[in-house]
């Protein structure tokens, strides 16, 4: 079986619509592939819940612990690798991972953005997008590589700019769509792996 692990910071929905869809569309059987483990920074993370209801084994890992980028990665790791998984997927995890995390798990890392990459990598993406004028917005999914947001680009999604928009309501018109493309792009990609 090949392992899925996904690491979340916050609401954890598009690590829901991940394991919905695994469900779904009965990934064991079609791609021999489970969600093993959902892992998160932040203790109170919405999505532990939705992960623990899911009877998904759960992880805390509290980066605020640690004197370094370079210890809590190596922690982390040490969370992540008893599960030998095929593929870590970052799913709303707000932490900047060290090159020695990315170089370990090479291949079988990947991230969403909220933007049409390579435009706007970084934060406050809906709100630099509207600055802009953009009249498109959108998602990427992309393989993480040592330079932010900037890995190979797996899957996209547009997403119509409209009259009236705030980040907000840009954000969960975008967000809506990467409930579609990551189940998508993993499903895609685990036959590789
Ligand atoms: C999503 O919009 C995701 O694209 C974004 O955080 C949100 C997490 O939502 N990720 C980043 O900004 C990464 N730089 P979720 O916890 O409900 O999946």
């Amino acid at each position: 079986m090949k392992n899925i692990v996904i690491l979340i910071s916050g609401g954890g929905s598009n690590m829901a619509a991940i394991v919905k869809t695994a469900q779904q569309q009965d990934w064991a059987q079609r791609l021999g592939a489970r969600v093993a483990a959902v892992i998160s920074n932040k203790a109170e993370a919405k999505g532990l819940v939705f992960a623990r209801e899911q009877g998904i084994a759960t992880a805390v890992l509290d980066h605020q612990r640690f004197a370094t980028r370079e210890a809590f990665d190596a922690e982390l790791m040490a969370l992540i690798d008893p599960y030998q998984p095929a593929l870590v997927v970052l799913a709303g995890f707000m932490r900047i991972l060290t090159p020695g995390f990315v170089a370990h798990y090479a291949g079988r890392l990947v991230n969403i953005h909220p933007s049409l990459l390579p435009a706007f990598a970084g934060l406050h993406t809906h709100q630099r997008a509207l600055d802009a004028g953009c009249k498109f917005a959108g998602v990427t999914v992309h393989q993480v590589t040592a330079e932010l947001d900037l890995g190979p680009i797996l899957d996209q999604a547009v997403v119509p700019v409209l009259p009236g928009d705030t980040a907000e309501t840009l954000a969960a018109r975008v967000l809506t769509q990467e409930h579609v493309i990551y189940p998508r792009a993993v499903a895609a990609l685990l036959p590789r792996l």
